[in-house]
């Protein structure tokens, strides 16, 4: 386990680091009031709900939820680590951490370091004998012939690995690296007779980087044609193809700043796009796109687009990965490549102006898409499967928020198959009310007005909710007032993350602190809390609050609970009479708890 940071380090790097400061270099914020507000980065959204408070040091989306302070903000959105996040901010503000933070405060373990540091030299030795060397020219050569230029080969570290028995081994051994290390790393393999080999041998090199940059593993072509094409690093504790999206440390400024990503199914796909200017690429390596790769992506983006081959495979691999971004909440698109085309074969054969416009900028919605795919499941020569083909796409288009862009599949749908709008419209709504869509929407329109509920006044909460969720931002704000909470009532709260945080606050005033919120937050380890409370602090309240209020809040807290006391007992005996064949005695108890319901709605 790793060491922890001294208190005193934390607080100092996160007063030295102005949360609007840091929060700008990513969000526009503007001032309003008191507060910074902006549009969240954790979530599509169109009217800004996230905002940022200079003199609570924190951060908070009214529509997602999120929250924290300055260190959380960064663990966020670099996805950093604690101590990462810590040298981050460290490092921004010019502070230097105590030697044996750095390197004590590493969540891996010493083996995947040494992994990192030998997969780190290797990649600097490929590119370099591939760049600069004789030994390194066929595979220079075959990217050349590829169209990829110096630049991108360096963007990406592009290598070659030698046609040499055990030149990398050699090379790692007088670093000081074990053998078995490099054997598990998947550097050299062992073979049969327990001889080593040189993984990689004579195939060209291309990276895979984590989220930081760093290299965890390569995707090796053969250059001459030898099976399988691609010879890939094994999968290992840094190294899940499930978990990784193929140049997602380069692309994330720009899928940040575009609020789109385009997903491509293979390593020279992204490199050739990227080089053609869509430098938000990505890719999934060999395998379906995963349920954690989709929601890694829909953290950063509104919209997908799917570049993936058009050919048969895949059209369904692109059907499956938009069903799974879809349940993720993505927009998905699909990018418009001519049939049997590759990306790359797209731009090398039309160029890197072609791909943007005609390809990526034209990409398809989902929905033309899948009129499109639907297709093969049907004769649409025989009326009935003609039938059963509108009927498909109705079910789809039902769940289509825009009513305009619904109106727009349905005239398709009316010419293509000579069917009144109508009648199409008339079966669209029926399949909304079956699928209870009237009220999801209703919900939604909930959901977007959360903002200026939140803001203005007290959310449509049961009112002990409200008494306690008043108390605690009063309690954030004031010792004092904690102290006579903590008095009165103690962690008597009803609801269960309340007593948790109140819990947690008396400790913290406890040890000294004063209230602050931002370094309260620091004190917590889980992140739904840490969510809470910056909710709860950036509850507008005023600062002279009277006893009174205070007296009346705990009352209807107390209130609530002897209530609830009440009724489980009641709905106890009501129990027992029914088991004891007494229904009178039962109903009778019945119209108490229901007495009792009525006078705490009452009271709420
Ligand atoms: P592709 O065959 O489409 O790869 O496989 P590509 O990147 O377009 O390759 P080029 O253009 O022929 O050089 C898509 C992805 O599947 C994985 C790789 O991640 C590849 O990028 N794959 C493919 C393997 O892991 N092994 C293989 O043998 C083939
Ligand atoms: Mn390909």
């Amino acid at each position: 386990m790793p060491n922890r940071v001294s208190e005193e380090v934390i607080e100092e790097v996160r007063k030295s680091n102005d949360i609007a400061d840091v929060v700008g270099e990513y969000v526009q914020l503007k001032k309003q009031g008191r507060n910074y507000f902006g549009l969240c980065p954790f979530h599509g959204e169109k009217s800004p709900s996230f905002s940022v408070t200079q003199e609570k040091q924190i951060f908070h989306c009214f529509g997602c939820g999120k929250g924290g302070n300055v260190l959380t903000f960064i663990m966020e959105i670099e996805d950093f680590s604690f101590y990462e996040a810590l040298k981050f901010l460290a490092d921004r503000s010019g502070i230097e951490l105590p030697e044996n933070t750095i390197q004590n405060q590493n969540t891996i373990s010493t083996e995947n370091q040494n992994v990192l540091t030998a997969y780190e030299w290797v990649t600097k030795l490929y590119h370099h004998l591939l760049r600069y060397t004789k030994d390194g020219q066929e595979g220079y050569q075959y990217f050349k012939e590829r169209g990829i230029n110096d630049e991108t080969i360096g963007a990406f570290q592009l290598g070659f690995a030698p046609n040499a028995k055990n030149f990398t081994s050699e090379f790692l051994e007088k670093k000081g690296y074990h053998q078995q290390i490099l054997v598990k790393a998947g550097l050299i393999s062992l073979n049969e007779d327990n001889n080593i080999s040189d993984r990689f041998r004579g195939r060209v090199t291309i990276p895979i980087r984590n989220h930081l940059g760093k290299t965890i593993g390569f995707g090796a072509r053969t250059i001459t044609g030898q099976e399988p094409k691609y010879l890939n690093s094994p999968e290992s504790e840094l190294f899940q193809k499930g978990k990784i999206l193929y140049n997602f440390d380069l692309a994330k400024k720009h899928i940040r700043r575009q609020n789109e990503v385009v997903l491509f199914e293979g390593y020279m796909d992204v490199i050739s796009a990227f080089q053609a200017g869509v430098k938000n690429s990505v890719a999934t390596m060999g395998t379906s796109l995963t349920e954690f790769q989709a929601k890694l992506l829909r953290r950063y983006v509104d919209t997908v687009i799917i570049c993936y081959d058009a050919d048969n495979a895949g059209v369904e691999a692109t059907y499956k990965a938009a069903e799974l971004l879809r349940t993720t909440g993505c927009q998905v698109k699909i990018a418009n490549l001519r049939e049997n085309m590759d990306p790359d074969s797209f731009i090398r054969e039309y160029g890197d102006e072609p791909f943007k416009e005609e390809v990526i900028k034209s990409s398809k919605t989902f929905m033309s898409f899948y009129m499109q795919y639907t297709k093969k499941d049907y004769n649409l020569r025989n009326e009935g499967d003609r039938i059963h083909y509108i009927e498909d796409i109705l079910k789809q288009l039902a769940m289509i928020e825009s009513p305009v862009e619904r109106e727009y599949y349905l005239k398709e749908l009316s010419n293509e198959y000579s069917i009144s709008m109508d009648t199409l419209t008339q079966e669209l709504q029926d399949h909304r009310q079956k699928m209870g869509i009237h009220k999801d929407k209703r919900e939604k329109n909930r959901y977007t007005n959360r903002v200026s509920n939140l803001q203005s006044s007290a959310r449509l909460l049961p009112a002990f909710q409200n008494a306690e969720r008043q108390l605690l931002a009063h309690m954030l704000q004031n010792i004092s007032i904690a102290d006579k909470v903590q008095e009165e009532l103690g962690a008597s709260f009803n609801v269960d993350t309340h007593k948790v945080v109140a819990t947690h606050l008396y400790a913290f005033y406890e040890e000294g602190h004063e209230a602050d919120v931002s370094r309260f937050i620091e004190a917590l380890s889980d992140s739904a809390l840490k969510q809470l409370v910056t909710e709860l602090a950036m509850m507008p309240v005023s600062e002279d609050i009277s006893d009174r209020e205070i007296n009346d809040y705990i009352r209807v807290i107390h209130a609530e609970q002897s209530s609830m006391k009440d009724i489980h007992s009641l709905k106890e005996q009501q129990k027992l009479a029914e088991q004891q064949n007494d229904p009178i005695k039962a109903a009778q108890i019945a119209m108490q708890i229901i007495e009792l319901q009525k006078q705490l709605k009452n009271i709420n």
